[in-house]
């Protein structure tokens, strides 16, 4: 069949070369892309959120499936708009459709979510502009520090952690007078939780599901996770302290309900759950939902995946996917993320990559590339996200940063201690 994929980080760099993989994939193609999927299929121009030209593109091809890999089409509707119109319905979307994206698109839905179905979670209470003066009480009687979230998204910017309650109070007041757009018109005050986070992801069609390997990113700029949030600069998969323990409390308090709770308010999920938890004590908690994979976890957790994944996206559809035996490799994976100089700020592009072709074992996943006549050069923060396979993951991280220092562009900047605290 062929396959359209959308998105251009090191996300879809990675689902390409493992979709590539599959003898059920004919064509495939990424909208728009990045030098690194060019190798595997073909580039096509396509704004992720205009729908009218992925229809008309895919009709064109043939396409029988689209992989979405970032959240806005999925918020903005995309599945709604292939499954409304009789000449796109039969393409497969996987990813969810907008009411069920809202998971990840309100923060105030999925906290009403799981309060409604039990799902271990912050205390919280949400506010807007004709409620601010009760959010400013609701903050003068919290405990700190205090946690403010804008409800919609805000490209990974809105939370903020504050250790000062009038400081807080003034946030809100800035955040429900646009500091973040119309995300900031309803803001989430929850309180702060105390752990470890890490990160699982399923894949259901909204009645089973299979369980991916579980990974934690790295998202602040510097050594020792200190210095301004990030896309994120680094993963690993597994995570040592998720034992099967753990991860039975996380199947049966955090993604049964989950999906039983979705399927219970008619909300049909068709696609990946990202969970954001945290490790209070022994209790796993909800922290975020997200309606897509992770970046860079995607670039740990798929190439631990043994299966094919396009036969599990097409299980999905075949209603099939609860027979499906997932199975992995024991190897760590971890990935180090080559960023340009002064990201998460201002940062330039255009500069030109070399070492890209030196023989290696490791994966190099582009995630800000483009090709320019002969060169490839760096075409956003984050760059390439080198991914090692070892016994353990201190060899894996050892294997990807002696990679890390071979690649040269100007302004080249990465963290050398991504797992540090596993
Ligand atoms: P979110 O966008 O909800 O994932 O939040 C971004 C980051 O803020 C998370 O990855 C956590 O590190 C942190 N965070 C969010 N909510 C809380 C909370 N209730 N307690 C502690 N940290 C939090
Ligand atoms: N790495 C975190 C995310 O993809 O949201």
């Amino acid at each position: 069949m062929n396959i359209l994929l959308l998105g251009s980080g090191g996300r879809e760099h990675t689902f390409a070369w493992k979709i590539a993989q599959s003898p059920l994939c004919s064509k495939l193609f990424i909208a728009p892309g990045n030098a690194g999927t060019d190798a595997l299929g073909v580039n096509v121009y396509l704004n992720v959120l205009d729908f009218d030209a992925i229809a008309e593109f895919s009709l064109k091809e043939s396409i029988s499936m689209i992989v979405v890999g970032p959240e806005a089409p999925l918020v903005e509707g995309i599945a709604d708009y292939f499954s409304s119109n009789p000449r796109l319905s039969d393409i497969q979307i996987i990813g969810p459709n907008a009411k069920a994206a809202q998971l990840e698109g309100s923060k105030a839905f999925s906290k009403v979510f799981m309060e409604k179905y039990n799902i271990p979670t912050a205390g919280y209470k949400e506010f807007t502009a004709e409620t601010s003066e009760a959010g400013k009480a609701y903050i003068e009687q919290s405990n700190t520090p205090i946690v403010l979230k804008a409800d919609g998204l805000a490209a990974g910017k809105g939370v903020l952690i504050l250790d000062d309650k009038e400081e807080a109070k003034t946030e809100l007041d800035n955040m429900l007078n646009g500091k973040f757009g119309s995300a900031g018109s309803t803001v989430v005050i929850e309180e702060f939780l105390d752990g470890i986070e890490f990160s699982v992801f399923v894949l259901t069609n909204g009645k089973d599901y299979v369980l991916l390997p579980e990974a934690k990113d790295y998202k602040r700029i510097g050594e020792g996770d200190t210095g301004l949030n990030t896309g994120g600069m680094g993963a690993v998969s597994p995570v040592p302290f998720v034992d099967s323990v753990l991860m039975e409390k996380v199947r049966t308090r955090i993604i049964e309900p989950t999906i039983k709770g979705l399927a219970a308010d008619k909300i049909h999920y068709e696609g990946f759950i990202f969970f954001g938890l945290i490790k209070v004590g022994d209790e796993p908690m909800v922290i975020e939902y997200n309606c897509r994979m992770g970046d860079p976890e995607t670039e740990v957790v798929i190439p631990r995946l043994k299966n094919d994944l396009v036969e599990l996206f097409k299980a999905m559809k075949d209603d099939t996917l609860g027979q499906q035996e997932i199975a992995f490799e024991s190897d760590s994976a971890a990935t180090v993320m080559l960023v340009s100089g002064g990201y998460p700020e201002a940062y330039e592009k255009g500069k030109v990559m070399t070492g890209l072709d030196l023989k290696t074992d490791s994966i190099l996943f582009h995630a800000g590339t483009k090709k320019s006549a002969n060169d490839i050069i760096t075409n956003g923060g984050r760059v390439l996200a080198i991914t090692s396979l070892a016994e353990s993951k201190d060899s894996a991280l050892e294997q990807s940063k002696s990679i890390a220092e071979k690649i040269s562009f100007e302004g080249k900047y990465f963290r050398t201690d991504i797992g540090f605290d596993l």
